[in-house]
């Protein structure tokens, strides 16, 4: 995990409560994970952003836009990254080629990662959802969730791990398609069903 706030700590706890083990990072570093990670229990541990990304077979990135020149590329190499991220111009200030709809904040992720893997996920749910939501499968009416990503593979595990998690997962396609789940849209935030996530992703317009 990198990033360790309102989206980090509740996939880490719902990737603990599937038996996954976590190394979880903040900027300010490990001593400051110390009361999370005694929350989390044995299978957590708290690391440096280096140590999270080198440590992980899926890392998730769940820290602000403006910090995604942070993220270190090398250690995520060949590997599968789960971005949670929002654009939000007012929180994030502004950045033209989003503003202009030329491409989407996990493009630029995956621009920064060229190596890596990046599978857009869990943005369009509020974080404390992740637990209130999560349903077994087959559950009628289970809330579902959108992945978005240019790698199959990459998407597979993503979705295998959020049918884990308690939800049914929606394809939306390449990142290219991932606007269709940004702030904004209609499913953005919203409880729906696979049969409803995927009727409102298709009617989604892009704003800019
Ligand atoms: N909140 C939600 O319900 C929700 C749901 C879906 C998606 N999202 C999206 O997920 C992203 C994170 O949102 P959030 O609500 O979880 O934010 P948050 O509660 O403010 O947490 C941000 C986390 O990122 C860490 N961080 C900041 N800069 C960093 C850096 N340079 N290197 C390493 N870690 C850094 C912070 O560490 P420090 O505290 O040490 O600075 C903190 O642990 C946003 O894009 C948001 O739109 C949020």
């Amino acid at each position: 995990m990198i990033g360790a706030g309102n989206i980090g700590s509740q996939v880490a706890r719902a990737a603990i409560a599937s038996r996954y083990n976590v190394v979880i990072s903040n900027s300010r570093g490990p001593e400051t994970l110390a009361d999370l990670v005694s929350e989390l229990g044995p299978r957590a541990r708290a690391g440096t952003v280096e140590e999270a990304a080198s440590a992980g077979d899926l890392v998730v990135i769940a820290i602000p836009l403006r910090a995604m020149g942070d993220v270190p590329s090398e250690p995520l190499g060949g590997k599968t990254v789960i971005d949670t991220n929002n654009y939000y111009p007012r929180r994030d200030g502004n950045i033209a080629a989003l503003d202009d709809g030329s491409t989407t904040s996990s493009e630029l992720l995956q621009g920064r990662l060229p190596g890596a893997n990046v599978v857009k996920a869990f943005n369009h749910i509020y974080a404390r959802q992740i637990a209130s939501d999560a349903t077994p499968p087959g559950t009628r009416d289970r809330r579902a969730l959108a992945i978005a990503g240019d790698d199959a593979s990459a998407k597979a595990k993503v979705a295998e791990l959020i049918d884990g998690f308690g939800f049914d997962v929606v394809d939306i396609g390449p990142l290219a398609e991932s606007w269709r789940i940004q702030p904004g849209t209609p499913a953005y935030v919203q409880r729906m069903n696979a049969e409803e996530l995927t009727a409102a992703l298709a009617a989604a317009e892009r704003q800019s």
